[in-house]
């Protein structure tokens, strides 16, 4: 049976840059606290004509175009988000539009910062059942929208952006070895985001703060570090890879601290994790395929590299994938 496999990536990044120098003159920080709590130096931030199906399509046009598929081929488009401009229709729905994929069913799944990696998931399984078809995986965000501006344990952390990859069957030994995914909803207080106030009076929850992200930073930091590590130790040894096979890690970037972390107890060397958290911050759903495209377009992978996924966001969500590429 074919393997499911990246055929091609693509990413769309906002124009405007916001720098930490910019965020000193708005709340009470400094570069030097955010840089050596985070490693973020600087993000991207939305403006008119970026909205998040925008930069979805953006991205989706250029994975199709490295992949030589044409819109009408796509038969599924799936997008990790949770900040779209529309709460219905779904992004993806949106994104079909925008790039004409006529003959494609479409549907967004939110698991926060693992958007992706649960995408990626479900388009194996589809592929694994149909190896002709040809998926669109998106992540796509546009936090600055649901940033408190004021609040600056959050405001210096995230940014927006689009990654997308087109999956296929891949040919030979091509394609996504295994995958495990989690979830932990008894946490959801810990990192979340209120929708905007119900217009039913009777609805409206009394501890209701505005649509922003809210985070417990430390124990989202513990949680985080324990949790990918985990996903990682289980994947590898689910797929029988050994650490030091592993060719390239793309994880989600959130915090430079996190990503350091992954290197000491799962045997991997430190330049073997891709890092862009300094240039665009923490785009959850985005991060991953915004960093694979870029590690792509480096010409950091090659046929048969063994690349490893990771993720953790709100929910909580979690998991690690294996991929020969
Ligand atoms: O996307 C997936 C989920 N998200 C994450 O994985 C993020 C996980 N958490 C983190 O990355 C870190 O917890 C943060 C970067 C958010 C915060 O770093 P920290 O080392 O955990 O700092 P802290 O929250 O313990 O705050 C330390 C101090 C506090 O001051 P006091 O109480 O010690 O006087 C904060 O008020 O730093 C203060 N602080 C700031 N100072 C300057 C908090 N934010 C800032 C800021 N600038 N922007």
């Amino acid at each position: 049976m074919k393997r499911a496999a990246i055929l091609g990536t693509g990413s769309c990044l906002p124009k405007r840059t916001l720098t930490n120098a910019e965020l000193e003159k708005m709340v009470e920080t400094s570069d030097e606290w955010i840089t050596v709590r985070t490693g973020i130096k600087e993000r991207r931030i939305a403006g008119a004509g970026e909205e998040t199906s925008k930069l979805a399509s953006g991205a989706a046009r250029k994975a199709m175009a490295m992949a030589g598929v044409g819109a009408e081929e796509i038969g599924l488009i799936i997008v990790g988000t949770m900040t779209c401009e529309k709460v219905m229709p779904s992004c993806a729905c949106l994104v079909q539009k925008e790039i004409g994929a006529v003959n494609a069913f479409a549907l967004d799944i939110n698991a926060a910062c693992s958007g992706f990696l649960y995408g990626m998931d479900v388009a194996e399984k589809y592929i694994k059942a149909d190896p002709a078809l040809k998926v669109l995986v998106i992540g796509a965000e546009n936090l600055s929208a649901r940033t408190n501006w004021e609040d600056r344990s959050t405001c210096i952390l995230f940014g927006d952006g689009a990654g997308a990859v087109v999956m296929g069957g891949g040919e030979g030994e091509r394609g996504i070895l295994g995958s495990r995914l989690f979830a932990d909803g008894s946490l959801w207080h810990l990192l979340h985001m209120d929708a905007a106030p119900s217009l039913n009076p009777d609805l409206v929850p009394v501890d209701y703060h505005g649509p922003f992200i809210r985070m417990a930073g430390q124990e989202v930091f513990k949680y985080a570090v324990r949790a990918m590590q985990d996903g990682v130790v289980k994947v590898l040894a689910q797929e029988d890879v050994a650490p030091e096979s592993v060719k390239l890690v793309i994880p989600h970037q959130a915090n430079i601290r996190i990503l350091n972390s992954l290197t000491g107890r799962l045997g991997i060397s430190a330049e073997k994790i891709y890092i862009n958290v300094h240039k665009y911050g923490n785009t959850s759903a985005a991060s991953m395929p915004i960093a694979l495209d870029e590690a792509n377009r480096e010409g950091r992978l090659q046929p048969g590299d063994l690349v490893l996924f990771c993720a953790f966001g709100g929910g909580f969500t979690w998991g690690a994938a294996v991929m020969r590429w």
